[in-house]
Formats: C-alpha cells, sequence, structure tokens
C-alpha cells in the first residue's frame, strides 16, 4: 500500500518527511520519493527504487532543504518499481507536484487526451495524468485546479498537491484510501494514517471521502468538492506509537478484518469495469489462446491460501469449465504429479516466500506448467519466478493468522474465473454484467457484516468454554468451514475440525453431543435444503447449534442455538462474506481465552522452511 506524507510549518522539511515515511514503512513499498519546496518558489525531487534507505543514502550525498514538501512511498500497480514511475510526479513545466495513493481507473482514456493536447509522459503510471491535470486547470488557484481535475477522475485515491507558486500551500484530497491531517501549532502535517503525526501532535482530523483539505501553516481549510466550507473539527487521539500503528485497534488481526472491504475493493479497482463490462487482468498474459488451450490450471498453496484455492476451483469449474486439480503444496511436491500438457499451475501465497509453495511451484514449472502466482508481496520470490503474476491489495498483513489475504486472495479468483469464462466462450456479457454487479457491492457487504461485530463478540463468549468445535458446509462452503476452524485452532488452541456437511454421517457425526458446537454454514444456495438437515440430524443428538445464515432466514434462525448472518448475495460470493463473521468468532473467543492473537504460540508468519 502506497503511504503518504506532507509538510507544512517551520521546520526543515526534509526530516520530518523522512521520518513520516519511515513511520508508514510497515505499510510495504517498493520505491519512495520527496518533493522539497521554498517560498522563494524552488522545487525540487528526489527518488529512488528500493527501500527508503536509499532514497536517505541520496539526500546525505546530496542534500535538499526547505519549507514544505510531500513524501510517498509507492507500493507499485499501475508501472514497474522504478525510479521513474516513482513518486512524487510534476508536470511538464516543473512547477506542479504530487503523490497518489490509489488507481485511476479511467487513466488511459485521460492520458490519450492530454497526450493529444501535447502532454509528454515521463512515466507508466496512472498518477502523472492527476498532476498534468492540476497543471491544465491551473489558473493561479491550486484548491480550484485540483477541484476541476477530480471532476474528471475515476477511480479511488488519496493526493496531497504542491504548487511552486503557492508557498506555504498543500491541497489535498480523498476517496477511498485514508488521509490524516496533523494539526500542529504554525505547522501541520498530511499522512495515510496517524503514526507519522503522533510525534509532532495529537490533534488530528481524518478527512473524510470527498473532501478537499487546503493546508497552511496557520490553517486547516476543509471543502466539499464545489469548494463550500465543511466543518471538521480535529479529534485528540490518545494512541501511544503501538496503538497507532494498529489504527487504535487492539490488534492487528481485528485490524487487518476491519480492512477488508478496502483491501477487497481494491483488489477489484482497475481489473473490474462494470460499465464497459470488462476485466482487465493484463499482468497475468492470459488471452483468447492460452485460455482455450489450457488442459487444466493446477492451484497450489498450504494453509489458509489452500483453502482460497477450493474455493477458486468451484468458481473456475463452474463459470470457465476448465479442470481444475488442487494440491497442498507441501504433498504436491513430493508426489511425484502428473502435470498435463498445456497445464498452467497457479499458486496461491500471501507473502510470496512459503518454501513448500515454491517448491511445488518449481516442481509444476519444472514438468512443463506454465506459472502463475496469486500474491500480497510484490518482489517475492513467487512473484519473481512466475510468468504471470495478479498482486492482492491487500497491504502487508502483520497477524499470523491469515484474514485480508484471504478474502482478496478470493477476489482474484474470482475475476480469474469470469476471465477465463468469458474467454472461453462460457459466459455472455449479460452474465459477466450480472456478476460483476453483484461483486462490486461485496465489499460494503462486508462492512455490514463488520458493523455487526460486537453481536458476534457476545456469540464468542458464549461459546468459549467449549473444548472442540465442528464446523460444517457444503460447495462453496466446505473451504470456508476448513478456514473458519483453522482460524479458531491457529489463536484460540481450541480443537476445531472442518468437514464437508454430507460426509457427517459417514463419521464425524459420532462426536456430537451437548459439548460440541456445530458451526454450520447455511446461506441461501441450491444445497441449503441439505445442510438444513444436516444441522437437524446434529441438533437431534444434542449439538449446540452455530447457524451461519442469509439474513431474514427464519427458518434456520428457529432451530440454531446462535445464528450468525450474512446480507443476501448471488449464492456463489457467499464465502467473501460468510468467513467474515467466522474471522470475528475466532478473534473474540481468543481474546475471552486471554490468548496471544496476533502471535499464537508455535506460528510464524510466513513458513520459509519446511
Ligand atoms: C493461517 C495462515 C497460514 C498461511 C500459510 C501459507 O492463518 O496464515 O495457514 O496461509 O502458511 O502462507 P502464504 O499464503 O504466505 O504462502
Amino acid at each position: 500500500m502506497c503511504g503518504i506524507v506532507g509538510y507544512v510549518g517551520h521546520r526543515d522539511v526534509v526530516p520530518v518527511l523522512l521520518d513520516g515515511l519511515t513511520r508508514l514503512e510497515y505499510r510495504g513499498y517498493d520505491s519512495a520519493g520527496v518533493a522539497v519546496l521554498c517560498r522563494e518558489g524552488s522545487l525540487s525531487i528526489r527518488r529512488e527504487a528500493g527501500k527508503l534507505v536509499n532514497l536517505k543514502t541520496e539526500l546525505e550525498a546530496d542534500p535538499l532543504t526547505g519549507h514544505y514538501g510531500i513524501g510517498h512511498t509507492r507500493w507499485a500497480t499501475h508501472g514497474k518499481p522504478t525510479t521513474e514511475n516513482a513518486h512524487p510526479h510534476q508536470d511538464s513545466a516543473g512547477r506542479i507536484v504530487l503523490v497518489h495513493n490509489g488507481i485511476i481507473e479511467n487513466f488511459l482514456d485521460l492520458r490519450a487526451g492530454l497526450e493529444s493536447d501535447g502532454v509528454e509522459f515521463v512515466s507508466e503510471t496512472d498518477t502523472e495524468v492527476i498532476v498534468h491535470l492540476v497543471a491544465s486547470y491551473y489558473e493561479g488557484c491550486l484548491e480550484e485546479a485540483v477541484r476541476r481535475t477530480l471532476d474528471d477522475l475515476e477511480g479511488i485515491y488519496a493526493i496531497v498537491v504542491a504548487s511552486a507558486d503557492e508557498p506555504d500551500k498543500l491541497v489535498t484530497a480523498r476517496q477511498g484510501p485514508p488521509l490524516v491531517i496533523g494539526v500542529g501549532d504554525n505547522e501541520n502535517f498530511i499522512a495515510s494514517d496517524v503514526p507519522p503525526v503522533l510525534g509532532y501532535t495529537r490533534d488530528v482530523i481524518f478527512l473524510d471521502d470527498g473532501l478537499v483539505a487546503i493546508v497552511t501553516p496557520e490553517s486547516v481549510v476543509v471543502t466539499d468538492r464545489q469548494g463550500t466550507v465543511v466543518d471538521a473539527p480535529p479529534q485528540r487521539v490518545d494512541w501511544d506509537p503501538v496503538t497507532a500503528e494498529k489504527g487504535g485497534y487492539e490488534h492487528f488481526m481485528l485490524k487487518e478484518i476491519f480492512e477488508q472491504p478496502t483491501a477487497v475493493r481494491d483488489s477489484l479497482v482497475g481489473r473490474m469495469y462494470r460499465r464497459a463490462v470488462e476485466i482487465d487482468l493484463g499482468e497475468l498474459n492470459l488471452d483468447a489462446e492460452l485460455a482455450n488451450s489450457m488442459s487444466e490450471l493446477l492451484l497450489l498453496g498450504c494453509g489458509t491460501s489452500w483453502h482460497a484455492a477450493l474455493v477458486g476451483r468451484y468458481w473456475i469449474e463452474k463459470l470457465a469449465g476448465l479442470p481444475v486439480r488442487v494440491d497442498q503444496a507441501s504433498e504436491f511436491r513430493y508426489r511425484d504429479p502428473l502435470v498435463a500438457e498445456n497445464s498452467v499451475a497457479c499458486a496461491l501465497t500471501q507473502s510470496g516466500e512459503t518454501a513448500d509453495t515454491l517448491a511445488a511451484m518449481r516442481e509444476a514449472k519444472g514438468r512443463g506448467a506454465k506459472l502463475w502466482s496469486i500474491c500480497n508481496v510484490i518482489g517475492s520470490m513467487a512473484t519473481r519466478i512466475s510468468d504471470g503474476v495478479l498482486l492482492t491489495q491487500a497491504g502487508p498483513e502483520i497477524s499470523v493468522a491469515s484474514t485480508k489475504a484471504f478474502t482478496t486472495q478470493l477476489a482474484c479468483l474470482y475475476l480469474m474465473a469470469l476471465k477465463l469464462g468469458e474467454l472461453r466462450g462460457r459466459l455472455s456479457r449479460e452474465a459477466v454484467e450480472l456478476r460483476l454487479h453483484s461483486l462490486s457491492r461485496i465489499p460494503g457487504q462486508i462492512e455490514e457484516i463488520l458493523h455487526r461485530a460486537d453481536d458476534i463478540a457476545a456469540v464468542a463468549k458464549r461459546v468459549a468454554h467449549f473444548k472442540q468445535f465442528l464446523f460444517i458446509g457444503r460447495g462453496v462452503m466446505y473451504p470456508i468451514a476448513l478456514e473458519g476452524a483453522l482460524k479458531l485452532k491457529e489463536i484460540s488452541y481450541l480443537h476445531a475440525h472442518g468437514y464437508p456437511a454430507g460426509e457427517m454421517k459417514h463419521g464425524p457425526i459420532a462426536l456430537i453431543d451437548e459439548g460440541v458446537p456445530v458451526v454450520a454454514l447455511a446461506p441461501q444456495s441450491n444445497l441449503y435444503e441439505k445442510t438444513a438437515s444436516n444441522m437437524q440430524e446434529a441438533k437431534a443428538r444434542d449439538g449446540f447449534i452455530v447457524g451461519v445464515a442469509t439474513e431474514g432466514d427464519a427458518a434456520l434462525a428457529a432451530f440454531s442455538d446462535e445464528l450468525l448472518t450474512i446480507p443476501d448475495c448471488l449464492p456463489e460470493f457467499s464465502p467473501l462474506l460468510a468467513i467474515v463473521p467466522l474471522q470475528l468468532l475466532a478473534y473474540y473467543v481468543a481474546v475471552e481465552l486471554g490468548c496471544d492473537v496476533d502471535q499464537p504460540r508455535n506460528l510464524a508468519k510466513s513458513v520459509t522452511v519446511e
């Protein structure tokens, strides 16, 4: 995730910007830069690919001083992580400079328009269009030019803009990614998150979506997009630096669960275009020829990533009519596996460094498969050895228990299924359109579930004394049963087992008595009735039933001891929603039991050894 900082005031600006960027390093990035402006009208930029230390070394060798400025750490989306693509970007005259976090969906159209007006682009980024647009509208008032520019943009953004012709002024605007303004004494700060600001002030404005702020040393004026001033008083934050990194949440896991609407939205944006009914997975190098010549898709992963692969199989087989094989990487690598001609192997991995997954990828490639990965860490080994990469836009996942990496992997897998379905002629334009429409609602529906976190915490309190749990589901809900059980066992150390609901009678039903809660996933689908009867069978044996159902399901409510609900959606999307209450359930049970949620015993975030 990109990180943004800005400063206007009486201090030497470079140390403030570098300090701020250092405090945003946890977000992950692959290049960094600063722009420094002086009241006398000079504007200088320094940018470096790679870690912040490269930028710091460059600034030590060739120092800059100034009165106001902006800085950025970039997580590449459009264009490689090179110095040319690093922010800040400036207009052709070198008078206006800008940093941006987010994705401009219509940047190709905007770029074409600007190029036909004679503007020359020097980077591959979507960001550069914004600064040229601001320059094209600039008539001496920066905020006015920014507002007019925002009218042209489609997508999500947090931006900070400065002009060398308007000393001591920064203009910032938000639509999507967070922006925080730190209000100081004759100095003001802008950042993507609270930590960069905390060393200087505790008075903070969390800028709302759709607003613009004009920031000078003496004032912060917040307006709407039309320029009407909006009341946005600062709030006092009493967080210590560690709490600040957690965004005020008690644990990284909870923060990351709550980041899922944004993470899923970010993973879809720039890849699906609802109005044009288009899916753009350019990074995969997938074309009609490959989609139609592919004999099968092998999905490989470990743990939570393997569960995502299991969901992917249902989607891809159904929507694209393509045979999908799913393997745990640790098994695949040693099985002497058969890999058919024209196979594609796709690894799912948050870290991109999991030893078994990398070995399985190499095994598949060695046996002739084309190699893809769905990965959260750009530049990781998995991305380097793959022929095509879909980057999940989850941002850094710090909690050992994976949450937002899972839902963003699902989002990417779903887009892959749709794209394959379209290229293989299995889905009509209307079918794609309907699904893109439903998919675009998912981030908001995840938010709805998160609003009910307190109710789920109350359920967790009531079940935390049980010693073992069964999780059951059918179809796309079966991998969610596995993932729900994994979440619970890894952070609360309770025994939890996931099963296909249809397997109950083949053994596991023997476990059921009043001491075994059965978490049953039964949102509306063609398998609803069947799962509901499995639940009744468990109930008849005194099992304690925790149902996961579609809102308004009175029938399931009637025989569940506890009910967790998800909003109504197309059945194939229910994995993206149903996992969220289970993540929260696991989290609150672990808190109730006093477990170390973010660092569970015996586990490491990245399993780089066998
Ligand atoms: C569980 C969890 C692990 C990882 C697994 C694979 O919460 O985090 O099961 O999913 O170790 O890791 P990646 O996805 O980094 O390859």
